[in-house]
């Protein structure tokens, strides 16, 4: 099998049984609860999340460490976003020192600082090396049916996806998804406008996670986008949307008397969308609602269809151009650039919704971000909570200081305020709690 070879590769696919875990110290005072807040839910997002999430500043080398050490811990999607190594002063920048000595924290044992001396010089084994140990503790954090998510562009894509096939296995590569980041043509570009980016996937045991005789585990993403049913009655049939009793082509013309008198027939162009025998059903089952003067039906989300195969290329709308993640975050931040490119919500939400269908639509799944950056991971779990009465948990880790892009202390100015921000702004019925290490 082919292998990545890097300087320091040995010491790097050590480091990480040499890592002191971080002490993770809660800091009360920056945690955050929507009840606090005084928020009150609106009416369609009544339900509280019983979790919390945890927002970790610190390295994550050190972190994750602290998280394989307390176990039970174990993460059912993990997501990383690095920096890409693209040499601009912004992505590419480390927040950590770039020879990965001070990388850690101080209070680190002898073997690892001797470790360390060997950092290479090359900027890509540099990069890989620093990679390495927070991938092979990813692996140990991922449940047995987890998956891992890694974003990338084209310069590193050949280099990562070897390294991840070294440590995740040949066997358990889910996927390399391509994203079409960029919105626009680069016409200052010298050879090829690169408008793509790129997402590796792999589960932690790809046996466990998709078993060929049982299609209730195939990977599938909701057909129908979840935040189109923002109704729920509270009745235990959970989220609905109202759709219209009539479509394009379907059932033959007829005329429905209802039971209170009233009449219906589907408008000159279109056809009912359901046999008078359905709707007949659907008045019965009390699904039939009078909006403005027109019949609708309730359309159960837990009655849509299992869903459909993610795609290694999702269309725009479902994962977003990079402009998108821009515009999300300068808008919570009253048109200030705070960060530079964050992800789009939407492909955040797409990487989470891929599950299998007997996850129950991931609605319980706990979700590590080791690159937390803005926080967008954090605000799609909220987002998906509330939309679909999910009891996702969402752990970030960022590391606190100012880097090249900003001299704000991140994880405090950017990560935790967006996501009180997005919380109070959409009344996210959600908390956190916040750590230091
Ligand atoms: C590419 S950005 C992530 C952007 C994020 N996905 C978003 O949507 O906003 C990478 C982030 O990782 C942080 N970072 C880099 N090295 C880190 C480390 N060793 N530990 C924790 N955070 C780190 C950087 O400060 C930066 O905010």
């Amino acid at each position: 099998m082919a292998s990545i070879e890097f300087s320091g590769k040995e010491s790097a696919f050590e480091l990480h049984t040499k890592v002191l875990p971080a002490q993770l110290r809660p800091v009360p005072e920056l945690s955050y609860s929507s009840k606090q807040a005084g928020l009150a839910a609106p009416t369609i997002l009544r339900r509280t999340e019983p979790a919390e999430h945890r927002i970790i500043e610190g390295d994550n080398l050190p972190v994750m460490a602290a998280l394989v050490a307390e176990q039970p811990t174990r993460f059912d999607r993990i997501y990383l976003d690095p920096p890409y190594n693209s040499g601009n002063s912004v992505r590419g920048s480390w927040v950590y020192d770039d020879t990965g000595r001070s990388s850690v924290g101080s209070a680190q044992p002898e073997s690892l600082a001797t470790a360390l001396e060997n950092v290479p010089q090359d900027r890509r084994d540099r990069w890989l090396f620093q990679l390495t140990p927070r991938l092979l503790l990813a692996r140990e954090l991922l449940s047995e049916t987890g998956m891992i998510f890694v974003s990338i562009a084209e310069r590193e894509l050949e280099f990562l996806a070897l390294l991840m096939c070294e440590i995740f296995g040949a066997d358990n590569r889910v996927a390399i998804m391509s994203i079409r980041s960029l919105h626009t043509v680069r016409n200052s570009s010298k050879g090829f406008s690169r408008n793509t980016e790129h997402v590796i996937c792999y589960a932690k045991q790809l046996s466990a996670l998709v078993q060929h005789d049982d299609r209730n585990t195939y990977l599938r993403v909701p057909s129908d986008k979840l935040y189109n049913y923002p109704y729920d009655d509270q009745d235990g049939k959970g989220p609905y949307r109202l759709d219209q009793l009539y479509a394009r082509n379907h059932a033959k013309p007829y005329v429905y008397r209802f039971s209170d008198g009233r009449e219906w027939q589907a408008p000159d162009g279109s056809f009912p969308r359901y046999s008078q025998r359905e709707l007949q059903r659907l008045e019965a089952a009390g699904q039939i609602v009078w909006s403005r003067g027109e019949a609708r039906v309730k359309r159960y989300l837990q009655n849509v269809a299992e869903g459909e195969p993610p795609s290694t290329f999702p269309a725009q709308h479902l994962s977003g151009f990079s402009k998108d993640g821009t515009a999300e975050l300068r808008e919570l931040f009253d048109g200030q650039r705070v960060f530079s490119q964050p992800k789009p919500l939407a492909l955040m939400r797409y990487l989470l919704s891929i599950g299998r269908p007997c996850d129950n639509g991931n609605r319980e799944q706990s979700i590590l971000d080791c690159y937390g950056g803005s926080g967008t991971t954090m605000e799609a779990v909220m987002a998906m909570n509330a939309e679909d009465q999910g009891a996702r948990t969402c752990t970030v880790i960022q590391k606190g200081g100012a880097d090249s892009a900003s001299p704000l202390n991140i994880c405090r100015d950017v990560t935790r305020e967006r996501v009180v921000r997005a919380a109070q702004k959409h009344g996210y019925v959600s908390s956190f709690s916040y750590f230091t290490t």
